[in-house]
């Protein structure tokens, strides 16, 4: 099978001839192609750039073989389509210039498709789908409403979000309307993705793991959800997150065809919750990557030997890669991932 048969086949749970294996991450600083490149550009220069954006997306492809490509992009680009103003700070992450915090902040935010409010990253999937071919799966995805909520009410990276739970637990109105609006952009959003060439679209929920399950389900999950379900018909989707081994069971009923799980579950524990009608991607722990190879392919071989026989596995990191990777390691995980036979 080709890269992107094989990817797609497990994202449907069906038979594949070897586990499909991509990385997070992997378009970023622990290349030191990336690194050079970024030497001449911006985080958003490259982003803005639909040729560079692609450049940067091919590498981990041409250099790992990895099955699935994803869009070199951010999280928070189609929040300035709404009109919001922040920085990508190295280091640090999302900054935001002035942090969402009134019924008039959020009347402000504007509702836009990507044709207006992020065409580069559709033109780059375009690209990136006609570079391709069957090589991989272009993976086309956005952050859930949770996620992007956390950046723009506390305004830049928190351990707690401490702004955005108060909004969540105290001000209902306030924090419906910002989420309809999180909402009604990220569905237009990623419905543009997979009409210019993504085969495949993650939600990034990467601060989930701070909500509680009542939380969750009240004040979360209805938006996650309304985005998978419009991509039902179209493409199929990962719902990612991290430390949420306590919201697995609601996260279920977001309804992805796939929920990528971290290294604090057993891959088998999971989907004894999620059930057979959902796939699982994941599960190494990213810091694994530091340690010898004898470790990183017993952990490995743990994980595909719980996966064994069953439709519907991703084998990815648990998380991104951190940038102090040793490239080499993921070559080697990738082939060993592509070359297992139990
Ligand atoms: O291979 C890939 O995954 C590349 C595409 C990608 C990037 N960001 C590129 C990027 C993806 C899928 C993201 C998603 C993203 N962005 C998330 C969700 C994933 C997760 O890790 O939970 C989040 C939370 C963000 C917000 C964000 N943007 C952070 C936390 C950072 C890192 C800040 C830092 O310097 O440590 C960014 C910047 C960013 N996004 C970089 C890359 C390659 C580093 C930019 C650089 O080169 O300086």
């Amino acid at each position: 099978m080709m890269g992107r048969d094989r990817f797609l086949a497990a994202a449907n749970l069906q038979p594949v001839d070897t586990t499909p294996v991509w990385f997070m991450r992997q378009a970023g600083r622990c290349l030191p192609e990336y690194r050079a490149l970024r030497k001449q550009y911006s985080f958003m220069e490259l982003a803005h750039t639909p040729e560079l954006a692609v450049q940067a997306t091919l590498m981990p492809v041409d250099r790992f073989g990895v099955d699935g490509a994803v869009l070199f992009a951010d999280i928070m680009l189609p929040l300035e389509g709404m009109g919001v103003e922040f920085e990508i700070k190295p280091g640090v992450g999302p900054v935001i210039a002035n942090p969402i915090r009134t019924m008039a902040d959020v009347e402000a935010l504007q509702v836009v498709g990507p044709e207006e409010g992020t065409p580069y990253v559709l033109e780059a999937l375009t690209l990136l789908r006609h570079e391709l071919g069957d090589r991989a799966a272009v993976l086309g995805f956005a952050g859930a409403p949770w996620t992007l909520a956390c950046y723009l009410v506390d305004g830049r990276p928190s351990k707690e979000y401490p702004k955005t739970k108060a909004m969540m637990y105290g001000e209902p109105r306030l924090w419906h309307a910002l989420m309809e609006k999180l909402t009604q952009v990220t569905e237009l959003y990623v419905q543009g993705q997979a009409e210019a060439g993504a085969d495949v679209v993650q939600l990034f929920d990467s601060w989930l793991g701070l909500v509680d399950s009542d939380s969750y389900r009240a004040h979360v999950l209805p938006y996650t959800a309304r985005i998978f379900s419009a991509l039902r018909q179209s493409v199929p989707t990962i719902h990612f997150s991290t430390g949420t081994t306590h919201l697995l069971a609601a996260i279920r009923d977001t309804r992805p065809n796939m929920v990528s799980v971290d290294w604090r579950i057993r891959i088998e524990d999971a989907w004894d919750i999620l059930g057979d009608e959902i796939g699982i991607q994941g599960n190494l722990d990213p810091a694994m990557m530091f340690a010898p190879w004898s470790a990183i392919e017993a952990a490995a071989s743990d994980i595909l030997t719980q996966t064994r026989g069953r439709n519907g596995h991703i084998f990815n990191l648990g998380h991104g890669i951190h940038p102090e990777t040793d490239p080499g390691k993921l070559l080697e995980l990738t082939q060993f991932v592509h070359n297992f036979r139990s």
